[in-house]
């Protein structure tokens, strides 16, 4: 399942990001990458181990902690921390998948990437092209979207980031293990969790068959959830 998750950081947010995140050095963007994507890859990013960017990174995993939306629909267990990444005129990431283990470099930290973000930290009228392109079930979407908002898919989609054709696209990626491994177990809750949010509003939380019905969610992710 893909979601946009609308206002992650508002625009004080994203000022504070960007404050830290522009004063920073940046490197080639092939720091991080495995041999396939390597190849594909042609952009900058803050090195992993940047200040700058493990505290603009802190400012966003706050932000996350404080999304509903993000929590029901990642149910997350590990969050990488976020790394950054530019693109200027010309620059784009070819087709590719992302690695399936992340291990943060000089600690035994690691995850196994379930889902994988990008949180837009640009004006998106402020520069052109820079979609990211995202294959999945029911066909492809290329998505860009306003500073502050995030999306989210599954890490076994192929993706590419479309060439920026004017300015440049600054952005947040990272990757994420879930609780809930399987996306469409995932999505499942997630729809369940909906229906349950919108009956509940009509009818009341005190209604036994909302009471049975968060008590299959809950059943639900004790079967499915490691933790
Ligand atoms: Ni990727």
């Amino acid at each position: 399942m893909m979601h946009v998750i609308p206002d992650v950081l508002d625009a004080a947010g994203v000022a504070r990001v960007r404050t830290l995140i522009d004063s920073a050095e940046w490197i080639d963007g092939n720091a991080t990458s495995g041999h396939q994507s390597a190849l594909a890859k042609n952009n900058r990013q803050l090195p992993e181990d940047s200040a700058q960017a493990c505290e603009a990174g802190s400012i966003i995993l706050d932000a996350l902690g404080r999304s509903p939306l993000f929590i029901a629909a990642a149910l997350p267990l590990k969050v990488f921390p976020p790394l950054f990444n530019s693109y200027g005129e010309g620059e784009s990431f070819g087709m590719h998948v992302d690695a399936a283990i992340r291990i943060q470099r000089g600690t035994d930290f690691r995850i196994r990437s379930d889902l994988s973000a990008t949180l837009f930290l640009e004006d998106h009228c402020a520069y052109d092209g820079g979609e990211i392109i995202i294959e999945g079930q029911f066909g492809t979407s290329a998505v860009k979207l306003p500073a502050g908002h995030m999306i989210l898919y599954p890490s076994s989609s192929l993706h590419s980031v479309r060439p920026v054709t004017r300015g440049r696209r600054v952005a947040s990626f990272f990757w994420m293990q879930s609780m809930v491994r399987s996306d469409a177990a995932r999505g499942t809750l997630f729809d369940l969790d909906n229906g349950i949010q919108s009956l509940a509003a009509r009818t009341g939380h005190d209604d036994p068959a909302i009471i049975q019905l968060t008590g299959v969610y809950h059943n639900l992710l004790r079967q499915w959830a490691d933790c």
